[in-house]
């Protein structure tokens, strides 16, 4: 084979392996724990506008005490004091129902470890229906 062929060939296989084993920076834009990368992006969806919200330890601070997808790969230890965030769109069909959930979780449980997000204003409205949207993509 001619030498330039060979090397184009490689690269290219190279560039198939790396995409299909999802080692893209864009694959981890998705839903799941975005890059600090991703999130300084400016016009991003409202999935991961939701999740870098989420994941912002002065705004949500949500694996402090949940798991969810995308952890391992940031390195980051998640909670284990509740619930794992996972098939939210099956378990919460009701999108009121898991927003007020966000907002005041202690109307749900009085007794209730998760801070009331909403009440206390710890997150803005528009920051609560952002996180809704990422969270149905877990
Ligand atoms: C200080 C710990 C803590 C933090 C931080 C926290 N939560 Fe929670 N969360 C809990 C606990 C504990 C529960 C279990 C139900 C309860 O006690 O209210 C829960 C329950 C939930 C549930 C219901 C899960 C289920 O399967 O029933 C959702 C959804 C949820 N949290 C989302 C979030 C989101 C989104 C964030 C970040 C914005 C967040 N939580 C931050 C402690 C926390």
């Amino acid at each position: 084979m001619h030498r330039t062929n060979f090397v184009i060939t490689s690269i290219s296989i190279g560039v198939l392996s790396f995409v299909s084993l999802g080692l893209t920076p864009f694959a981890k834009a998705v839903g799941e724990m975005p890059s600090k990368e991703v999130c300084a992006q400016q016009n991003n969806s409202a999935v991961v506008t939701g999740g870098c919200t989420a994941t912002d330890k002065r705004k949500g601070n949500c694996m402090a005490c949940h798991k969810f997808k995308g952890l391992k790969q940031a390195r980051l230890q998640p909670g284990t004091i509740a619930p794992p965030l996972i098939a939210m769109k099956a378990r919460f069909p009701d999108r009121k129902k898991l927003r007020t959930l966000i907002w005041d979780a202690a109307e749900f449980n009085p007794r209730s470890n998760m801070p009331p997000f909403g009440r206390h204003k710890i997150l803005s409205e528009q920051e609560i229906d952002l996180i809704v949207e990422w969270l149905y993509s877990l």
